[in-house]
Order: C-alpha cells, then sequence, then structure tokens
C-alpha cells in the first residue's frame, strides 16, 4: 500500500535579529531608525527618553528576517536606562555626526560602556559592529578601513540606510557568511579609521570652524565677529574668508556648506 510522504516541516521560521545603536545625543541614530523602518524623516530633534524600538523585517535570499532594533539615548542622564539592552545583542550601529568630531571620539566611550555592561565573559566576538557617519550632505563614500565597513548615511535623505541595514542582515543570516564577513571594531582599529577618514575628508581648521559655526549663536558668532558689528569691511573680510576656508571645491567636510543667514549678513551691511 503506498502511503503519503510525511509533510516536510517548513523549518524556514523567520530569524530574529537583536541591533542596538550606540552614539552620542542628537547624531541621528532615532533618525536612522525610522527612515530604515518607516521610510521618513523627521527634522526635529526629539530626545530619546532612556530607548526606543523600532522593528522591520527582510527578506535575504528565502529567509524573512526580523530585525529588532534598540535605539539607545545618547545623552549620558540616561544611562541607568539603557545599560539593561546591551546584553543578547546582535548588532551594533555605532553612530556619529560627520560635522562633529567629539561625536566620533566618543565612539571609543561607547563601546567602553558596552564592555562594561556585557560582564568580562561577554564574548564581543561574536557581535558585527557597523560604523555609520550620519549627516552626509554629499556622497562621499570612503572606502573601508581594516575590515571596519565605514558606511555614510543621510537620514533625511535616505542616502546609505538600506545598504547599511544590508550589510547587517546578510551577515547574520547565512552563518558562512557570519563567519567570513564579520567585522570586529577594536579600539586600535578605530583609531586608524578616525585619522584615515578625518584626513581624508577635512583639514582640522575646517572642521573647527564648521563645529563653530553649528554652535553660533547669531549670525555674528558665525562670522567671528563683534556682535553687532556693522562695518561693512570687518563683516565682508570675515564673510570672504569663510567662503573661502569652506568653499565647496576646497572643503570636502559634509557639513561644509555656508549658512544662508551668513550670507545674508555680509550683503546686509
Ligand atoms: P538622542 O535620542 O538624544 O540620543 O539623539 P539621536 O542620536 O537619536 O538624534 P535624532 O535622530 O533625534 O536626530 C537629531 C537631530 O539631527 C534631529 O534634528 C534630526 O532631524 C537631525 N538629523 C538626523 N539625521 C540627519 C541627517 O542625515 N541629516 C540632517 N541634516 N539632519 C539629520
Ligand atoms: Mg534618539
Amino acid at each position: 500500500m503506498e502511503t503519503n510522504p510525511p509533510k516536510r516541516r517548513d523549518n524556514k521560521k523567520s530569524l530574529r535579529v537583536k541591533v542596538i545603536s550606540l552614539g552620542n545625543a542628537e547624531v541621528g541614530k532615532s533618525c536612522i531608525i525610522k527612515r530604515y523602518c518607516e521610510k521618513r524623516f523627521v527634522p526635529k530633534y526629539l530626545a530619546t527618553i532612556g530607548i526606543d524600538y523600532g522593528v522591520t523585517k527582510v527578506q535575504v535570499r528565502d529567509r524573512e528576517i526580523k530585525v529588532n532594533i534598540f535605539d539607545m539615548a545618547g545623552h549620558p542622564f540616561f544611562y541607568e536606562v539603557r545599560n539593561e539592552f546591551y546584553k543578547d545583542s546582535q548588532g551594533v550601529l555605532l553612530v556619529y555626526d560627520v560635522g562633529l568630531r567629539e561625536s566620533f571620539d566618543a565612539l571609543d566611550s561607547w563601546l567602553g560602556e558596552m564592555k562594561q555592561e556585557m560582564g568580562s565573559q561577554a564574548n564581543m566576538d561574536s557581535i558585527v559592529f557597523i560604523v555609520c557617519a550620519n549627516k552626509v550632505v554629499m556622497s562621499l563614500l570612503l572606502e573601508s578601513v581594516q575590515r571596519v565597513p565605514l558606511l555614510e548615511t543621510s537620514a533625511q535623505s535616505g542616502e546609505g540606510i538600506n545598504e547599511m541595514f544590508q550589510v547587517r542582515t546578510h551577515t547574520h543570516s547565512l552563518s558562512r557568511s557570519l563567519r567570513t564577513q564579520k567585522v570586529v571594531l577594536s579600539a586600535t582599529c578605530l583609531s586608524s579609521l578616525r585619522r584615515s577618514s578625518l584626513s581624508m575628508a577635512f583639514t582640522k581648521e575646517q572642521a573647527d570652524t564648521i563645529r563653530r559655526i553649528r554652535n553660533s549663536k547669531d549670525s555674528w558668532d558665525m562670522l567671528g565677529v563683534k556682535p553687532g558689528a556693522t562695518r561693512w569691511e570687518e563683516v565682508n573680510k570675515a564673510y570672504r574668508k569663510l567662503a573661502v576656508l569652506l568653499h565647496p571645491d576646497k572643503c570636502v567636510a559634509p557639513a561644509a556648506k555656508m549658512p544662508s543667514r551668513v550670507g545674508t549678513l555680509a550683503h546686509l551691511c
């Protein structure tokens, strides 16, 4: 008598991946996650309170992967809340703002915090780390350095966001790839990355000027002249100096766009 062969159980269950985002406050972690999960950009800064959560499904070959993203608050104030969420992470997005060098330098201490919370027994080698240079305004794809993928993203335009998560989900879904493509970020690696990426991108003077402009209180402060200065020569000279320093032909720093209100001030005087 012919018997029906037992039905093969579908063992292609969807996989779950836990990803966390780390980096200073305001570097754009939540925006990257919103852009990836909800395909939208939020221009207004709404600080994450403790932890936020996003989930999305991706298909890698014949496997569905559920990507659970725990978005950490960057503000030191929320340490007590976020420290609970480091455990069992399989992927880490280390995010910095391309216009703020200190946000890049801070990645070392974010890794330090993670190591501390995972405990001495934790195996960091099995975790996939990706450094994400966010807020790029022009296409400037830097080469990976020492096996660490540096991906440039703009949560605003969506540039690089899907590619970043593809690296992660591919490496996680295929165990062989996981072994071969896994990238572990070490402190040495990070400092060489720091040297090469920053020196390729802009000079210290340009970076310092961009930071000063971004943190300026008003247009005079932006130009670096006395508050209320109205002398045409003084304002025009300061404006020209900045224009030369940050001209797009000379300065490839992504945030080096001269704010329009500075130009307006220079032209009004
Ligand atoms: P915390 O939750 O405090 O840790 O900050 P965060 O890192 O989650 O920053 P968030 O995503 O809230 O973004 C901070 C600010 O940067 C917001 O005003 C965003 O609109 C802005 N921003 C984020 N990504 C980009 C980007 O790619 N380009 C530009 N121009 N602005 C961005
Ligand atoms: Mg946030």
